[in-house]
């Protein structure tokens, strides 16, 4: 039977943590897997989730089946997280999902029952899943040059780009905290894109991955928002893995704008019902409590936005330590970034370099998780930055 099967390429984010693992060095510093970390080097349950699975262990429930889109009072709340006022949204169609990712391929595969020809268009850099979760549903990949030469969003080159996609294409467009790069579009860029959509009817799809970890909640949604009024209509993952810290408990939502909301909602309960039948409730219901309690949203607010600070802080100290070494700004970007990730202007053999000599992992397209620095490896990864740049 699988005679002729081929064991897929390593995941490149997963082959840089095997060698990580392999690593013996004391000082070895783990800056490629995709979590938030305190200053400990830990990654904990946030006290919301902790007090929220308090209230559910006293609470007397049950684990029945639900139904196919999942815990509707979750898919109410995340929807009003993303989309802030819900009143002002006609023809919402929501599921809960088995995180981001489900809620990506669910997504694309309500594309491909509808359009089956469609193209998706990823921004190059791209999240590293997002090509393989498209293309297992059947679309095609292209891609659009997302980056200028300070690795930031470029929004000429963009928006010119995109004019190309047709009616019925997908524009895969990140809300916040872009991954890998850390580049997020400008308010502008948001509104030249709503007129591309417009132009063109190609269909906007949001990965809202980082919510609340750039600026604000609010301002972290705020292209998304204006997207949502202004296209006809739109796709949103989101995914709560990051923004409440529920990554293994694998929670997030599928959404969709636009007309026949009444055709929307059964084609996508029958894609989740041939993929895995109802997605996990326990994050669900956890995010649920939180939003529908005053003192629990407080309490996941404030720490969110103590994770924001540290990162934030991360990125200047780095950012500032880097100009101390290297005297110049070629790194002022890193403190310009959003959200976890930031890309550093390293060719791949100098991120080799950081990993064989220094013991500190990245991606080869320079990805960093500033989300995961020590206060005291600051100097460290500064130094070591400079050593392989300078050779
Ligand atoms: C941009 C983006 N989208 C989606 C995901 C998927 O997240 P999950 O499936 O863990 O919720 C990730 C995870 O790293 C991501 O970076």
């Amino acid at each position: 039977m699988f005679e002729s099967l081929q064991a897929p390429a390593a995941d490149p984010i997963f082959a840089v943590n095997a060698c990580f693992r392999a690593d013996m060095s004391p000082r070895k510093l783990d800056l490629c897997v995709g979590v938030y970390r305190d200053d400990h080097g830990s990654t904990p349950v946030m006290r919301a989730v902790r007090d929220a699975e308090n209230v559910l262990a006293h609470r007397s429930g049950s684990k029945a089946y639900l139904g196919l889109s999942g815990n509707d009072t979750f898919n109410t709340a995340i929807s009003g997280l993303v989309l802030g006022d819900l009143a002002a949204v006609d023809n919402l169609t929501t599921i809960q999902t088995i995180a981001g990712t489900g809620a990506l391929r669910i997504l694309f595969e309500l594309v491909h029952l509808a359009n089956p020809g469609s193209t998706v268009w990823l921004s190059d850099p791209a999240y590293a899943n997002h090509a393989p979760v498209a293309r297992a549903a059947g679309l095609s990949v292209a891609r659009y040059e997302y980056l200028n030469d300070s690795g930031q969003a470029d929004p000429d080159l963009v928006a010119c780009q995109l004019r190309n996609a047709r009616r019925g294409d997908v524009m895969l467009l990140q809300a916040s905290g872009h991954n890998p790069s850390g580049a997020d579009m400008t308010m502008d860029l948001w509104r030249s894109l709503a007129e591309v959509v417009s132009e063109t009817g190609a269909v906007p799809l949001v990965d809202a991955a980082y919510l609340g970890l750039g600026d604000s909640l609010e301002t972290d949604a705020a292209g998304l928002r204006y997207m949502a009024c202004h296209a006809e209509t739109m796709m949103i993952a989101v995914s709560c893995s990051k923004t409440f810290g529920l990554y293994r408990d694998r929670t997030g939502a599928a959404m969709v704008l636009g007309p026949r909301p009444a055709t929307i909602r059964p084609a996508l309960q029958q894609i989740a019902r041939s993929l895995y039948s109802m997605p996990p409730d326990h994050g669900a219901t956890i995010v649920a409590e939180i939003m529908g309690s005053a003192d629990l949203f407080q309490s996941w607010e404030e720490e969110l936005a103590a994770m924001r600070q540290r990162i934030r802080t991360n990125r200047e100290s780095l950012a500032l330590a880097l100009q101390e070494v290297t005297q110049t700004d070629h790194y002022d970007r890193i403190q310009q970034h959003k959200g976890m990730f930031s890309m550093l202007p390293l060719t791949p053999a100098q991120m080799l370099q950081l990993r064989t000599d220094h013991s500190i992992y990245g991606t080869d397209d320079g990805r960093v998780n500033i989300a995961g620095i020590r206060t005291n490896e600051i100097h460290r990864i500064a130094e070591s930055i400079h050593q392989v740049t300078r050779l």
